[in-house]
């Protein structure tokens, strides 16, 4: 594709994403996060507001210094101040840009800048025109661009660019637009700006009604050559456009979008995990390209389709983008034989047809009750399916505890074991559960390490039935148990021992259990 077809990637993740609620970089992790975004092979990297605070400035200077081969961009508002405090963070870069903006909304002009349109686009060309004689590479963005008029935006973008502006944003600051209507309003800048040809056109989008991507690439449609964004769609209220899926419909879609773009999409699965945790804002399990759920694939039917040929439900490659373990089946109540014949496989568990008919049903129960049946599970179905079915070793007569805001919690249990003896014992513990367990072990003399516990509520109200799920492990080996009571701490008491009876049967049958 020609040079002209190249859609340019501005990175703000470190600017708007920043802008999150709840989220602040230390400098470090400016530097770190600009790093990785070079490695994305991002155009440009915002890398932050420097007149907000000396720490930013500071932040901005630094990945200014250490990180090559991106535009290093600083944003100011349309004030002397703010565009020196740029220049004097970004003029390390091998690449400096200043980026002006000024709002050119009637709501804005009047509400927030008390300011009417002469004075808005006096402004606008002063401080442009500063930051030209910093810098060639400056851009303007008109805010609030898709709520004011277009006459007033067409005067100002050409303003900015006959003061020196060598790239035009124009911003859907609260994500009001609609994408044709964008899409529109981006084609009809170079008929109503005379010196649009100079500059070249950005779009920058938030999220507000779930339409940023979408507004995006109808920019691009449009004619903007380039986009912004953040990695995770981090950003002010509902967000700003994910880059990651923005960069993946490009290429996944050059068909209809006759564009390209230089990222390099094997770093997005890194970069993406790298903003959550330096951001502290989780990626939802269904977020587009990097979401846990992107590439897992949960019903039978889709199951059996990816199984036969990845491509049936998978229009990316999750190899391509740098995913841990690609595509992944997920075995849950919706899913087929096929799907757990493939993870019995990637297990190396190679049951008999008859085997497997008791595996199928047992997943099924399991499957029934938990939202998602990992390996985990699946090896401890395995493990108790492989074995002749024998009776329960122990069963429980009673459970008491004691336990209180102060104090050690004590449980005593009596348990009916091999040939009908009762043995009772008591032990304290952390906690209620902890004691109930300390003493169960005690009777029937086994020590297992307790590797999972978990309670949900199977029924509402007072009355509601807890059920406890469990693992144990001893030797490699995973037992899970299941209970549901009202009586949460007598649940616990059960499902412990239904782990530990069936790996009393797995041993007594002394036939070879999976081993994790
Ligand atoms: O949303 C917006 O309008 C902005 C500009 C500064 C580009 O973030």
């Amino acid at each position: 594709m020609a040079d002209s077809d190249k859609v340019y990637i501005f990175d703000t993740t470190l600017r708007d994403g920043e802008q999150s609620a709840g989220i602040g970089f230390t400098v470090d992790e400016k530097v770190e996060i600009a790093r990785a975004l070079a490695r994305l092979n991002v155009d440009i990297i915002e890398a932050g507001f420097p007149i907000s605070s000396p720490g930013d400035l500071a932040a901005v200077a630094e990945v200014a210094k250490q990180v090559k081969g991106p535009v290093i961009a600083g944003l100011a508002r349309a004030a002397f101040p703010d565009v020196d405090a740029v220049w004097e963070a970004v003029q390390h870069a091998e690449t400096p840009r200043i980026h002006v903006f000024l709002s050119s909304s009637e709501i804005h002009m009047a509400q927030q800048l008390h300011k009417n349109r002469e004075d808005v686009m006096e402004m606008a060309r002063a401080a442009v025109n500063r930051a030209a004689r910093y810098t060639s590479d400056v851009e303007f963005s008109p805010m609030d661009a898709t709520r004011s008029d277009p006459e007033f935006v067409y005067q100002i973008v050409q303003a900015a660019i006959e003061e020196g502006a060598t790239t035009i944003n124009i911003p859907d600051t609260v994500g009001y637009a609609i994408p044709e209507e964008f899409e529109a309003f981006i084609r009809s800048l170079p008929e109503h700006v005379p010196d649009m040809h100079k500059a070249r056109i950005s779009v920058h989008c938030q999220n507000d009604l779930g339409m940023a991507t979408a507004n995006s690439l109808a920019g691009i449609l449009g004619g903007a050559r380039q986009v912004e964004g953040t990695i995770n769609g981090i950003g002010e209220r509902a967000g700003n456009a994910s880059l990651e899926e923005i960069i993946m419909a490009i290429r996944t879609r050059p068909d209809f979008m006759n564009v390209h773009v230089d990222a390099n999409p094997a770093e997005i699965y890194n970069i993406s995990r790298l903003v959550e945790r330096s951001s502290g804002m989780a990626v939802q399990p269904h977020k587009a390209i990097v979401g846990k759920n992107a590439f897992r694939h949960s019903s039978g039917i889709h199951q059996d389709g990816v199984l036969k040929m990845r491509e049936t439900y998978e229009i990316m490659d999750p190899d391509e983008l740098g995913i841990p373990g690609g595509s992944t089946i997920v075995l849950t109540k919706t899913s087929g034989r096929h799907g757990l014949q493939s993870r019995l496989d990637a297990l190396g568990i190679k049951p008999s047809d008859e085997e497997f008919q008791r595996i199928w049903d047992a997943f099924l129960e399991v499957a029934d009750a938990k939202d998602e049946v990992d390996d985990r599970d699946l090896t401890a179905i395995v493990a108790e399916q492989t074995q002749i079915k024998i009776e329960d070793a122990w069963t429980l007569d009673l459970v008491q505890v004691s336990s209180s805001d102060h104090g050690t919690p004590t449980a005593t249990v009596r348990l009916i074991g091999p040939e009908g003896v009762t043995k009772e014992d008591a032990a304290i513990g952390t906690g209620p559960v902890d004691a109930i367990y300390r003493a169960i072990s005690r009777v029937t003399d086994t020590n297992y390490e307790l590797t999972e516990f978990s309670v949900k509520s199977v029924t509402e109200g007072i009355d509601a039935q807890g059920e406890v799920t469990i693992r144990i492990e001893a030797n490699n080996v995973i037992y899970q148990g299941r209970a549901a009571d009202t009586d949460i701490l007598v649940a616990s008491a059960r499902a412990y021992l239904h782990a530990l009876n069936r790996s009393i049967a797995a041993a007594e049958r002394q036939r070879e259990a999976v081993t994790v």
